[in-house]
């Protein structure tokens, strides 16, 4: 990896992953794509280039591999679970019209392609502990089927091909930086600013609902890692399961309360987000993407509540 493209650099995966990827290569260029009405700005803007990156628009994305000579993109753009199942069409369009358009100009130009997966390209009759990494991908939900068809395209790519397309199924994302936004894991992010700003939260997730979950170091460390493992070792691209920790809303609860104890919650459960939540696995057997390419977490709840906690204060200037 030396020239990369970020699609979504605005999002909560891509902000994060663009500063990494431009501090650890500085060699490179690493463009920030980004849409129209989410622009970069600070520290992002100012650090690199950006462009505007539509998926949807494949002749505009290939202006941009052949201006700057990119190697590797990583196709961030998405809408979440929640938001998907209001808008499933515009899913589709997104995930699946666009992940075509980025996977041709990899085949014509030659790019290496991340697009990540998701506990959401699970479903109801997936094996819900230690789910496996082969196992039944059934999902009942639009960014489900745009995630199961994103792995499976992928791999037809790299066995059609040849395109280097590799792919986690990233677990719900925790961060303070930039918010994710209608995904069905969010309440485990809000609830850390309810708890810092001292605010009630009120949780669309009931108890008692297991799912995994992953500090946002973790995950960004597994999708520039996966890029620079070793092709010879892996057996699978599209897509490895990667874990670090599953918990269901109490526990999570109850691990900020060991730090602020005044933490008021209440539950208004969304049946739209608890069905999609009820149909994903409870936790993940990441054993393939241990053996095929060292991963392994470096954070727990107790490490990544301490650091929430601590940089939520600085950020939202709370003592
Ligand atoms: N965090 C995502 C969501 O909730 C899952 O990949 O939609």
């Amino acid at each position: 990896m030396k020239n990369i493209l970020v699609v979504g650099s605005t999002g909560q995966i891509g902000s994060e992953l663009t500063m990494k990827l431009r501090r650890e290569i500085p060699q490179g260029t690493v463009v920030a794509g980004y849409i129209p009405g989410a622009e970069p700005k600070g520290e992002l803007l100012e650090s690199g280039p950006s462009a505007i990156a539509d998926v949807r628009d494949a002749a505009g994305l290939a202006d941009i591999v052949t201006r700057y000579k990119i190697d590797t993109i990583y196709n961030l753009a998405a809408l979440l679970s929640a938001v998907a199942e209001r808008k499933p069409l515009l899913a589709w369009d997104i995930q699946m019209n666009g992940l075509l358009n980025i996977l041709e100009i990899a085949r014509e130009k030659g790019v290496a392609v991340f697009t990540p997966s998701s506990i959401g390209s699970f479903g109801p009759e997936t094996p819900h502990v230690g789910t496996p990494q082969d196992t039944i991908q059934r999902p009942r939900s639009m960014y489900g089927v745009t995630k199961v068809a994103t792995e499976l395209l992928s791999d037809y790519y790299f066995h059609k091909y040849g395109v280097d397309t590799r792919s986690v199924r990233f677990p719900g994302l925790i961060s303070y930086t930039t918010l994710p936004g209608g995904g069905t894991t969010d309440y485990a992010v809000e609830v850390y600013y309810s708890a810092v700003k001292g605010e009630e939260f009120i949780c669309p997730i009931a108890p008692g609902t297991y799912m995994d979950m992953m500090y946002m170091p973790d995950a960004l460390r597994a999708a520039v890692m996966l890029m620079e493992a070793d092709p010879s070792r892996l057996k699978h691209r599209n897509s490895f399961n990667i874990a670090s920790m599953s918990f269901e809303p109490e526990q999570i609860f109850g691990k900020i309360r060991e730090y602020i104890p005044s933490l008021q919650v209440r539950y208004e459960v969304d049946p739209v987000r608890q069905a999609i939540a009820t149909s994903w696995p409870d936790s993940m057997d990441d054993s393939c993407a241990r053996a095929e390419w060292d991963w392994k977490p470096s954070f727990d709840m107790d490490s990544m509540t301490v650091d929430m906690i601590k940089n939520l204060r600085i950020k939202l200037g709370v003592k």
